[in-house]
């Protein structure tokens, strides 16, 4: 036998039922919530030229700095697979959108993000986000709607534990005098840091404060926050997105660490969790990004946006969201090609009543198909041979009663309707 061949570290097929089921009432809820408040559907490449995330993400983030995927094309350019799907996003929005004028726009987006990291539970180098971005407006309540609107996902999801975390960057002022104040105190306790933290304090001090390792949470106990150095006009904002955030019934606490990996963000950063995760507890992160549009040559247009991890929300999800539609299923059986033949006609038909509708390619004999029928879990089978053809009936049976009873070929249709559940069209 020829050697097989496994697939990639750290990226998953998806093919178990139920887990497709939950993927699909994601994606349809996510749809549900975020088009009526306005958001378009996009999609956009996997690749895409590496200086986009550099000049974004941040060059001196772990996302670039160690977990991208690059390769060069035929012709020399360095392109990057997507880590994550807001830098394309503006990258479109800037190319197709701002050229027309629009200073204004909301989408939706759903894919494959890549990351060269060490999976582990939670953790894949191929995992998928659903996302949305708010192009045009710097108004502290679409910051409150926005995680407003990830909140209502969760709850119609069924989702039951999540907690949502919020924090301000403030201003790239704010954030630039905090970086320096920061990197101080950093510098003077540097010796109690890992070698990690310790190459942050010139390149990334921020991202010091939400190291995991014991000795650098003990070590930063005291460091000054970046809520206690927001100018006057970023903690306003900060409170109005409170305030909505109240008005709303959301719930969430604050948490002056929360600083996220990616390079764009200020004022409003916010994480949903879950204590049902293990240690990757991040379902969605967001914030806004008042600059980035503009540093990727486009106008000064301020945004902000979320993105949830698919594999990680599907992974808590109730039960429940993995019950398929319950569509009644019927089994075609031709005993005959003749009968075959005309069963192939029915399909459609049939199928448009909202059942699910197999004709059996396999079995010989009667008994040999039966038993396929049964495998498929039939709840309908139909059964035609030379015999009934010529008396123009076909043979329905029950499979859960196990009684059968013939029914004019002419009226097949009509007798099967009559006894699925009314119009079973296919639910998510
Ligand atoms: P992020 O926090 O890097 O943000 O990713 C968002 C979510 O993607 C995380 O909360 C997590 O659930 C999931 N995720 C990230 N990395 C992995 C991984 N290796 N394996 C499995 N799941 C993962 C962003 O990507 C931003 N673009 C969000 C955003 C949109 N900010 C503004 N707009």
């Amino acid at each position: 036998m020829a050697k097989k061949i496994s697939g990639v570290k750290g990226m998953e097929d998806l093919f178990d039922s139920e887990e497709v089921q939950k993927w699909l009432k994601v994606e349809q809820t996510a749809r549900r919530v975020f088009k009526p408040a306005g958001f378009q559907e996009i999609r956009t490449p996997i690749l895409e030229e590496s200086d986009l995330f550099e000049r974004s993400v941040g060059e001196t983030t772990e996302i670039v700095e160690k977990e991208m995927y690059t390769l060069l094309d035929r012709n020399d350019k360095r392109l990057a697979m997507r880590p994550e799907g807001t830098a394309p996003i503006v990258r479109a929005f800037v190319e197709h959108f701002t050229s027309h004028n629009v200073q204004e726009a909301r989408f939706l987006y759903m894919g494959p993000m890549f990351r060269y990291e060490r999976p582990q539970k939670g953790r894949l180098r191929q995992f998928h986000q659903i996302g949305a971005e708010v192009f045009g407006s710097d108004h502290p309540l679409l910051d409150a709607e926005m995680i407003s609107l990830v909140h209502r996902l969760f709850t119609e999801l069924g989702l039951e534990s999540f907690q949502l975390q919020l924090n301000s960057l403030g201003s790239r002022d704010d954030r630039e005098k905090y970086r320096a104040t920061l990197a101080k105190f950093l510098d003077g306790i540097k010796d109690r840091l890992c070698e990690e933290c310790q190459r942050r304090i010139v390149r990334n001090p921020l991202r010091a404060l939400d190291c995991k390792k014991p000795g650098c949470i003990e070590a930063t106990a005291n460091a000054p926050l970046l809520p206690d150095s927001l100018a006057p006009e970023s903690a306003e904002h900060f409170a109005v997105v409170q305030a909505g955030l109240k008005s709303q019934g959301v719930e969430f606490s604050l948490n002056p660490r929360l600083v996220r990996g990616l390079d764009y963000y200020e004022k409003t950063v916010f994480e949903f969790t879950s204590g049902e995760l293990g240690a990757q507890n991040a379902v969605a992160g967001g914030g806004r990004y008042n600059d980035l549009v503009q540093e990727l040559g486009g106008p000064a247009v301020p945004a902000i946006g979320f993105a949830l991890g698919m594999e990680r929300l599907v992974s808590i999800l109730p039960e429940e969201a993995g019950k398929s539609s319950g569509a009644p299923r019927v089994y075609l059986l031709g005993l005959d090609p003749q009968s075959e033949q005309w069963l192939f006609g029915q399909l459609r038909e049939l199928r448009a009543i909202g059942a699910v509708v197999e004709l059996d390619f396999g079995g010989v004999s009667l008994k040999s198909k039966m038993r396929r029928a049964d495998r498929w879990k039939a709840e309908w089978v139909v059964l035609l041979g030379e015999e009934e053809r010529k008396r123009g009936v076909a043979i329905l049976r029950d499979m859960q009663n196990q009684s059968q009873e013939e029914v004019p070929m002419s009226e097949l249709f009509m007798r099967l309707t009559s006894r699925l559940p009314t119009m079973h069209f296919l639910k998510m």
